[in-house]
């Protein structure tokens, strides 16, 4: 047991799969694991334990923001000795060639600032994913109806952008989209010596106003979850 996850010694998989909602976490121990069982429930923040394809896995829901995500992330790995770990979540899209619906695999996350920054000073880290999963997760969409981009996105830790001008200089320099976790769990990962990748679905766009709406999220949401499990595996 850690101060925010109530799972006892052995009940977190090496594997783990990080949607910000807990709800999401439910919902995919219940439609993509087999024999899935509750691990965490302190604060409501859902956790689950079962298999796929015979694999143990475990999902762990991180919060909003890169200050909830650090909690969760830092206890998995070094309380929990999680290996992998797989951000599933939404983002918005920064580019008119990416659209929503679409999958997008983070290469990078460029980031103002992450709970890591301190430890950095004049530094600009550059937070990238595990080559290994983002290849195999490249392979894995493929097999997929959906189109996919590879590339940069940005971790936010804004919902309500106050500063429009930062986004416009994201999309200037080609950064596909938003969300508010990435940057923080590359470089937890870096630090420990794990593997990360975000696997992310468009769920806005802030280029065009597109929304995709709430009944229209499952389907897309299978796709970035089955994409995620097969790169972890493969
Ligand atoms: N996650 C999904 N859409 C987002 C947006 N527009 N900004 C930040 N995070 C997001």
């Amino acid at each position: 047991m850690t101060v925010h996850i109530g799972a006892g010694e052995g009940r977190i998989a090496e594997t783990v799969l990080m949607p910000g909602d807990p709800y999401r976490a439910r919902w995919v121990a219940g439609n993509f694991l087999k024999d899935a069982e509750l691990v965490n429930e302190v604060r409501g923040m859902l956790g689950f334990t079962g298999t796929w394809n015979g694999h143990r896995v475990t999902v762990q829901g991180s919060g909003m923001g890169m200050p909830s995500l650090s909690i969760y992330a830092n206890e998995l790995i070094r309380d929990y000795g999680a290996q992998t770990l797989i951000r599933i979540g939404s983002c918005g899209a920064m580019q008119e060639s990416v659209a929503v619906r679409d999958v997008i695999l983070a290469m990078t996350a460029s980031t103002v600032s992450t709970p890591s920054s301190t430890i950095f000073r004049e530094l600009n880290y550059a937070p990238c994913a595990d080559f290994g999963l983002l290849s195999a997760a490249h392979v894995a969409a493929g097999k997929r109806d959906v189109a996919t981009h590879v590339g940069g996105i940005y971790s936010s830790d804004t919902f309500y952008d106050e500063r429009p001008d930062l986004n416009e200089q994201m999309t200037r320099h080609g950064i596909l989209a938003v969300e508010m976790e990435t940057a923080e769990l590359y470089t937890l990962a870096a630090r420990h010596r794990r593997r990360a990748l975000a696997v992310l679905t468009v769920s806005d766009h802030l280029v065009t106003g597109e929304a995709l709406p709430s009944d229209q999220r499952e389907q897309s949401f299978g796709d970035m979850v089955e994409i995620a499990l097969e790169a972890a595996f493969s």
